[in-house]
């Protein structure tokens, strides 16, 4: 076991399915984090419910009628109280300010569904298949202050079936996503504590 495991905070928007994943990576034995805060923009995202039953500290504060600064603030805010080292965010659909970023780089991480550099931003999976691409997938990387920009840490491909919807598609790039990040957070935890040490 490692002797200190990586305090994460995870800041969701919706079903928090990567989350879950996350979470449950965290409880197997050897896992070099832990998750100590499930965060939200959205009060009503279904993840910070499973959050909770899972014995998670969880916060919620819409971002509506907030400005981009004050609502990154509390977020902060939140994540600190929580005594997290890195924040993870899956499917935080939400950009966060540039002052925030910066000050957290090396230590914010997120994951899209594409195979970045291509596809940034929103639709990814019906921009895919639009382009008669071959394969999708997922990329875990570096979060800094340009969208979906930042070092790539891992991918991985996942083939477009014929057939496949933009919501097809976007299932199994899940699966693929569940597999991933718990495995490239880990990896990057680990690294750090290695380097730190
Ligand atoms: C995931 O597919 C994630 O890659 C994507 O949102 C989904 C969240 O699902 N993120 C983005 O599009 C970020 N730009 P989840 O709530 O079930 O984890």
């Amino acid at each position: 076991m490692p002797e200190h495991k990586a305090k994460v905070a995870i800041f969701i928007s919706g079903g928090g399915t990567n989350m879950a994943a996350l979470l449950y990576a965290s409880r197997l034995p050897d896992c070099p984090y832990e998750i100590v805060l499930v965060a939200s923009n959205n009060p009503d995202a279904g993840g910070l419910e499973l959050a909770e039953a899972e014995g998670i500290a969880t916060f919620a504060q819409s971002h509506k009628g907030m400005e981009r600064a004050d609502h990154d603030a509390v977020m902060e805010r939140a994540v600190l109280d929580a005594g997290a080292e890195y924040i993870v965010l899956a499917g935080y659909m939400r950009i966060l300010s540039k002052v925030f970023v910066t000050r957290w780089a090396g230590r914010i991480i997120n994951i899209h569904p594409s195979l970045l550099p291509k596809y940034k931003g929103l639709d990814t999976h019906t921009r895919a298949i639009e382009a008669g691409d071959s394969h999708g997938g997922a990329t875990v990387h570096l979060v800094t202050p340009e969208l979906d920009s930042g070092a790539i840490m891992e991918q991985v491909k996942v083939a477009i079936m014929p057939g496949d919807t933009p919501d097809s598609l976007a299932e199994r790039v899940k699966l693929a996503e569940h597999q991933l990040y718990p495995r490239a957070l880990a990896a990057y935890v680990a690294r750090h504590a290695r380097v730190s040490a």
